[in-house]
């Protein structure tokens, strides 16, 4: 079996796991299941970084001795990782002895390489990022780039790893290997950083006391950065050069956001070509995370509240949306509109829907899987689409592409939507149809078997879900299993449930939020009201509107304005009462695309109720607005 080996940052256990870690650990571990499924050995890593200065600090902020903090805090990472279904392998603290002894191990080695020296160091430091910064970086203010703020003049004797040494051998292997740093944006700026000349590093403190200490001379600690680096080594078991780091190094990829490259595409690689030892295939950098365009900041209360998105929406609503929202290697902002609008539109709408639709209609006419007898227009051209998704997603996750991964996989949840749409299916119910309806709904429910595997790496528990309706096992779902399509066991009998993605209303979000954060944390007021003639994004989020299609027509008695319609709305079927009948004859009506405002309370006009309605234009005459290319029934418009 092929070996695939994925990291994340271990992050700093000075403060609790916020959104942007969620969003590492997501995507890394997207990558470990999707390669598990594809049936690579896997092994992931995800951990805390628990020495240096700063997490002293931190400590000593609440009187507490580092160990018993970190012993403290650790833990608030793992319950994030559980609750987002992360599946890493090992989750690895730098305070633990096999990582302690790997370090001693990889600090000899690189001592006896004859590029460590000693020297002394003076230069601006900072204590968030535990680093130095070159004057040719600063501006006169001197002032951390990343946090804002100042920095501290350090000057102390320290060990110094000869950096400079591997300038061209560092340029000339990411030049060669255009894959070595991704995105092309980060990969540039390194280049263009390394052409500026390298610098050589202080790999030791003597000024810290919460560390490692040097092997070849312990009144120095292990600069934190150059012990958390070879952690990527020491979690495989480098110390005893066990089976675990034979079959599992190099990396293939270490996933981070930008703001660490320089550390993991610079030094690393340097050091291990200082050791002889073969280099990580991908340093994977992705962007920023804002919420609603401000930075994360827990002195300014900016926090995207996990907890609560993920009450209200589920685990994989949370996952889909930072995947597929996002341009991966972009920076992006967090939204709750948009988790909402993503939730409904593209889960609850596209894929529950189709779920819930297929199942409703095998159960009313077959109770099980059809046999699929008789071709007809348009299974061809949904059995290329499979083919074709399988392709266009293998380079995408080759290339992190997980946005486009996710939008191409909804391509196909699409065209199967339009499929039992063109096909009309429910109209075949007919002894000389009915063979046609059966295989328009075997292949309906091949899709969703296909689909329930092509979504697993992104939202294990919603491909189990549909897995468990199509009465398939779950668990056994690799991607061998839908090379080719027709694996659907006939007969089997299906077990329609609750849907997978219900709706969820203004209420139910109230109801599932939880108590509003500490003062402390409460994310800040706006200042500016609405003037009163205008109504908020929320106000105007209210309106649920949606495609349906007029299926019947006819006037309502005694009312000569009046059309009484039933309109498709995908999910459901719905009376609405128009005051239309001066504009429109019922046949005209029949077959258009509408557009039906959903959550109106009911009305009864003339004896007759209606459940919604209709948008038009209104002046002098009457124009009912439809969309300009048809859409499934029941897209939400906005
Ligand atoms: O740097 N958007 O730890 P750290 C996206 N201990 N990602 C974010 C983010 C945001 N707003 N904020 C944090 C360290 N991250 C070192 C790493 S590795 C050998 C040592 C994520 O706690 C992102 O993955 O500061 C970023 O690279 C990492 O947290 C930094 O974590
Ligand atoms: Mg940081």
């Amino acid at each position: 079996m092929t070996a695939f080996y994925v990291t994340t940052p271990i992050y700093y256990v000075n403060g609790e796991p916020h959104a942007g870690h969620a969003y590492t650990n997501i995507a890394a571990d997207v990558l470990a299941r999707y390669h598990r499924l594809k049936g690579y050995d896997v092994f992931f890593l995800t951990g805390v970084d628990e020495h240096g200065a700063n997490v002293h600090k931190s400590a000593e902020n609440e009187g507490l001795a580092p160990q018993a903090y970190c012993d403290k805090m650790a833990p608030t990472f793992t319950k994030l990782w559980q609750r987002l279904n992360i599946s890493h392998d090992i989750f690895l603290r730098t305070t633990s002895e096999m990582h302690k002894r790997g370090v001693r191990k990889f600090l000899t080695a690189l001592e006896a390489s004859g590029d460590v020296y000693k020297d002394t160091y003076e230069g601006h430091y900072c204590r968030p990022c535990e680093q130095f910064f070159p004057e040719k970086e600063l501006t006169e203010e001197k002032i951390c780039p990343v946090h804002q703020l100042p920095l501290e003049w350090v000057e102390e004797e320290n060990y110094f790893f000869r950096l400079s040494k591997y300038q061209e051998r560092l340029s000339s292997h990411i030049r060669e290997n255009p894959m070595f740093i991704h995105l092309e944006p980060r990969r540039n700026e390194l280049l263009s950083f390394l052409e500026a000349g390298l610098e050589d590093v202080s790999i030791s403190r003597s000024s810290v006391s919460w560390g490692i200490p040097l092997p070849f001379d312990p009144r120095h600690i292990a600069y934190v950065w150059i012990e958390a680096l070879s952690n990527y080594m020491t979690a495989l078991g480098y110390e005893t050069e066990s089976e675990r780091y034979q079959t599992f190094w190099p990396a293939d990829v270490h996933m981070m956001a930008k703001d660490i490259t320089r550390f993991h595409a610079l030094i690393w690689p340097a050091m291990l070509m200082a050791l002889n030892l073969p280099l990580p295939k991908h340093i994977v950098a992705h962007g920023w995370l804002t919420k609603d365009g401000e930075a994360l900041s827990k002195t300014r209360g900016i926090f995207i509240d996990m907890d609560t998105d993920i009450a209200t929406y589920g685990v994989d609503a949370f996952r889909y949306y930072l995947l597929r929202e996002f341009s991966f290697g972009n920076d992006g902002d967090y939204r709750l509109s948009r988790l909402n609008a993503r939730y409904h539109a593209d889960l609850a709408n596209d894929l529950g829907n189709l779920l819930n639709r297929v199942l409703g209609l095998v159960g009313k006419h077959f109770k099980r899987v059809p046999e699929p007898t008789t071709p007809g227009e348009f299974d061809d051209e949904v059995k290329a689409m499979h083919r074709e998704t399988l392709q266009k997603l293998d380079a995408l996750m080759e290339t992190f592409a997980f946005d486009t991964a996710l939008e191409t996989i909804w391509g196909f949840v699409r065209r199967i939507n339009r499929y039992i749409q063109q096909t009309e299916v429910w109209t075949l119910n007919t002894p000389e149809k009915r063979p046609r309806m059966g295989t328009i709904l075997y292949n309906g429910l091949e899709a969703l078997r296909i689909i329930s595997v092509l979504i697993a790496p992104f939202m294990p528990d919603t491909a189990d879900k549909i897995r468990q309706q199509l009465n398939l096992p779950v668990g056994a779902n690799g991607f061998d299993t839908i090379a080719t399509w027709g694996g659907l066991p006939k007969n089997l009998a299906i077990a329609r449930g609750e849907p997978i993605f219900p709706r969820i209303d203004k209420k139910t979000r109230q109801k599932k939020a939880s108590p509003p954060p500490s003062p402390k944390a409460a994310p800040k007021q706006k200042a500016e009201k609405s003037p009163s003639n205008l109504i908020s994004f929320s106000d105007f989020q209210k309106l649920d509107l949606r495609a349906a299609k007029v299926i019947a027509a006819e006037p309502v008695e005694g009312a000569d304005r009046l059309l009484k319609l039933q309109v498709d709305l995908g999910a459901e079927k719905r009376q609405v009462v128009a005051g239309i009948a001066a504009h429109y004859t019922p046949e005209t009506l029949i077959g258009k695309q509408v557009i039906v405002v959903t959550n109106l309370e009911p009305v009864t006009l003339r004896g007759v109720e209606s459940q919604g309605m209709l948008l038009a234009a209104s002046g002098d005459s009457v124009v009912l607005a439809t969309l300009e290319t048809e859409v499934p029934l029941g897209t939400q418009i906005r």
